[in-house]
């Protein structure tokens, strides 16, 4: 018995849900990391010679200090503080045991020169750089093989003067991939909070082979045309909880990657129990929670709520092609509210960009157990353009209590659902999906749908409206 919801149930069973989950969900990957950690030592970079002028270069001084930090390591680590000024420099390098930590009035500002962002090998994952051949500029700070790092402030804010970097995209002039601000490779136990990353010359944070990830409190900004300027990008990494960020960039907000095509697969380092919650954001061509389209390593367990996006391209997407292998599976996405968003669910099987002609085309991902529930969007201009792989349905596909309006309020029928090569269930979603959605779930729904608790018929409707609300309201 199928049966669309009016407008007002649906609004009704979202803010009872809402409420619920975010009252009393502590998310897994959340719960451990959360506490900063205090170091019994500390040195300021002034003590290195830094000036913070904004023009005086300041790699060295950043090197040595780091370097001279070594020492405490073993003595329960130490920290580097950056007090109010502008402080240019170079990329340097992390090491374990180490807090980066930034006065509120803190800027640390990448170099516009190129040669102070030396080139480095490409990710394994990726056999090239993701944008050109060969190998990639590292990025402002990066760190390899290391354990208990936290990177924080009051608000301080990491600046890449990306500005340079989009223009030589822009014209065809690099000559190597772009950095991101922040890279930290095949590293363990991590605290990115508290800090503002600006206009990153292409991804900004960028965590890859790496487990025990807490990003919490940072607001990320880059211009909505800018290239490339991913928010958050976890990839080929497992059990990160990215939470409470403003992200507002060129392209998508949160990315979860796991390695390129034959590259990936031969790598084959998935990522998992990834948790996302109280993101708000926009962005310029991009979607606010996003998979791959980089995922041949696979992407599973993830969990995203308590997402506001608004006046952006995409709300939620997943890009893959033939040729990526990998899969993306169990995923569960709820408590979304979107506002001015063009597409708001688009699944993408052909997206195309390879890094090279030595592909597989057969080698189809597997895209299966995706839930999407308690969504409301209004000025949609499409529902949702979900297209699988021609012989490799995408499956599994579960929505419920979702429920999209229009460009246009008069017009009736609300925005389009256009599907090809997707199978899946619905319940009380309107406008009314496409006919490849349109079973019901089936009562042993946790066969079929990732994660897809609570039966809808046992909610409490006299429960009093509240929540959502504060998600339309979009920051300053
Ligand atoms: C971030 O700031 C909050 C509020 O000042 C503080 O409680 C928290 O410990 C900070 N996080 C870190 C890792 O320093
Ligand atoms: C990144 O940082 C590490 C130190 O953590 C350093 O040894 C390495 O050379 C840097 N570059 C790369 C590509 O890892
Ligand atoms: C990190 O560890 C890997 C594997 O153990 C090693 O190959 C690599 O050289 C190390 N990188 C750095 C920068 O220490
Ligand atoms: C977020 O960061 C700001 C500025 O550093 C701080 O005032 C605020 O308390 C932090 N919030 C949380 C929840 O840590
Ligand atoms: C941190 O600074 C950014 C940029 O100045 C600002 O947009 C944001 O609201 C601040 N965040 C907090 C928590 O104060
Ligand atoms: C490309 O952009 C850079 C940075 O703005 C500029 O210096 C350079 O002249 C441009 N090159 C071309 C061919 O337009
Ligand atoms: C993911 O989380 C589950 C449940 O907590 C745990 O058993 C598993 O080891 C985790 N996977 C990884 C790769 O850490
Ligand atoms: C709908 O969203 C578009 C951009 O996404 C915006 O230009 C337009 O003003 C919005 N319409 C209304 C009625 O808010
Ligand atoms: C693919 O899904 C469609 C519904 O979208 C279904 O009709 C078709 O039988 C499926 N194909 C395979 C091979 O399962």
């Amino acid at each position: 018995m199928r049966r669309s919801a009016t407008f007002l149930e649906v609004l009704l069973i979202l803010a009872v849900i809402s409420e619920a989950s975010w009252a009393n969900k502590e998310h897994l990957h959340c719960k451990r990391t959360r506490k900063g950690v205090s170091r019994p030592h500390s040195v300021t970079i002034t003590e290195f010679g830094a000036v913070g002028d904004g023009v005086t270069l300041n790699t060295k001084a950043f090197q040595n200090a780091i370097f001279y930090l070594h020492s405490f390591a073993d003595k329960g680590g130490a920290q580097l503080f950056v007090p109010a000024g502008r402080w240019l420099t170079g990329s340097f390098s992390l090491i374990s045991h180490l807090t980066l930590s930034l006065d509120k009035d803190a800027v640390i500002i990448g170099s516009k020169n190129p040669s102070d962002w030396p080139i480095i090998e490409p990710l394994p994952s990726y056999g090239r750089g993701r944008e050109l051949p060969g190998g990639r500029h590292q990025s402002l700070i990066n760190g390899s093989n290391l354990t208990d790092v936290i990177i924080t402030g009051c608000n301080g804010t990491i600046d890449g003067q990306g500005s340079v970097w989009w223009e030589w995209f822009n014209n065809h002039t690099l000559d190597y991939t772009r950095p991101h601000l922040v890279e930290l490779i095949n590293s363990n136990g991590l605290i990115i909070s508290n800090l503002t990353f600006v206009n990153s010359p292409f991804w900004a944070i960028h965590p890859v082979y790496c487990s025990q990830v807490l990003i919490h409190n940072v607001t990320v900004l880059a211009p909505l045309d800018s290239p490339n300027t991913d928010g958050i990008d976890p990839d080929s990494s497992s059990n990160v909880c990215i939470e409470d960020c403003y992200i507002s960039t060129g392209d998508d907000l949160i990315v979860i990657k796991s390695g390129w095509d034959e590259y990936g697969i031969s790598f084959a380092h998935p990522s998992t129990n990834i948790s996302i919650r109280q993101i708000t954001g926009q962005t310029g061509s991009g979607a606010g929670i996003a998979f791959g389209s980089e995922m041949s390593g696979g992407i599973s367990e993830v969990q995203a709520e308590g997402i506001y996006i608004f006046n952006s391209k995409h709300g939620i997407r997943i890009k893959t092609s033939p040729g990526r292998g990998g899969y993306v599976t169990n995923i569960h996405i709820s408590d979304v509210i979107m506002k001015d968003v063009d597409i708001a669910i688009r699944i993408e099987g052909n997206y195309g960009e390879h890094p090279d002609d030595n592909y597989d085309p057969n080698a189809l991902p597997f895209i299966s157990r995706i839930t999407m529930k308690d969504i409301v969007g209004t000025n949609i201009s499409l529902a949702g353009l979900l297209e699988g792989i021609p012989g490799d349905n995408f499956s599994n596909i579960c929505m419920s209590n979702i429920i999209l309006s229009g460009r246009s309020s008069s017009s009736s029928s609300g925005p389009a659902w256009k599907c090809s090569d997707v199978e899946g269930y619905s319940y009380m979603v309107s406008p009314e999906p496409c006919e490849q959605l349109n079973q019901d779930i089936p009562e042993d729904h946790s066969r079929v749908c990732y994660l897809y608790e609570v039966s809808l018929q046992q909610q409490h409707y006299s429960e009093p409206v509240i929540s959502i609300a504060n998600w339309l309201v979009a920051p300053e």
